[in-house]
């Protein structure tokens, strides 16, 4: 059975000047789950925001914030991302050597934990880890920055790793590139959950409601659902 099919706008690619105001446009316009990318300048080469942010921005939308962790290492930080309201927090494989500890910790905070690998990882880096997470972050793009092109090879680990899923509770998400053209390949191959950020964000609010229900649309005919 298809896991819902889930649209996450990354506010990456919003005005970062409003971004409260960003956060309930994106929820306004359709947005399922807020995507949040924290980045550290070391583990990937760029820097965004912290815990007291995704705070301040909490107040701004009901919806799930999907904390995406890009700093290495990771472990020092979860409670303070736990506390500032995020509800899933997703951890890189390649982040430290205590990948495992990382997501029982998040367990423990009471939150959705998630494991992500960037292009280069193989699938085989999450196996040992789908017992403990209730999401998995394959990167289409190598991160650290918004408006790249979505890697085409990575669909082969999108199917084997939706093939290692099997029929556990865990979400598969695809991050970087998505688009109404990419969103299908990433569907077709196994994902139900899509990160979007420039294509969702481009155009200034007024187009955001379009921009989601493109990606949405072209995402439900890949999986031959009405739109
Ligand atoms: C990249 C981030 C992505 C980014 C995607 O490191 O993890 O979430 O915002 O941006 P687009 O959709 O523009 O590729
Ligand atoms: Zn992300």
């Amino acid at each position: 059975m298809n896991r819902p099919l889930i649209l996450a706008p990354s506010l990456l690619a919003s005005d970062f000047a409003r971004l409260g105001e960003e956060t309930r446009a994106a929820d306004a316009a359709g947005g399922d789950w807020m995507h949040l990318d924290v980045m550290d300048g070391h583990f990937v080469p760029n820097i965004t925001f912290g815990p007291d942010l995704v705070k301040a921005i909490r107040t701004f939308s009901k919806k799930p914030f999907d904390v995406h962790l890009m700093i290495a290492p990771a472990d020092p930080y979860l409670e303070a991302f736990a506390k500032a309201g995020a509800d899933v927090i997703t951890v890189h494989a390649e982040a430290g050597p205590h990948v495992h500890r990382s997501l029982q910790t998040i367990r423990a905070l009471g939150k959705k934990a998630g494991i992500a690998i960037n292009p280069g990882t193989p699938a085989q880096a999450v196996e040992p880890l789908l017992g403990m997470v209730d999401l998995v972050l394959l990167m289409t793009v190598n991160p650290g920055f918004g408006g790249q092109s979505f890697i085409r090879d990575v669909c082969d680990k999108i199917r084997t790793v939706r093939q290692m899923i099997g029929g556990a509770d865990i979400d598969l998400e695809v991050d970087g590139g998505i688009t109404a053209e990419t969103a299908p390949l990433a569907v077709n191959a196994g994902a139900n959950v899509l990160v979007a950020g420039s294509a969702f964000f481009k155009g200034g609010p007024n187009a955001y409601a379009a921009n989601g229900e493109a990606i949405r649309n072209a995402a439900a005919m890949a999986r031959g659902e009405l739109v």
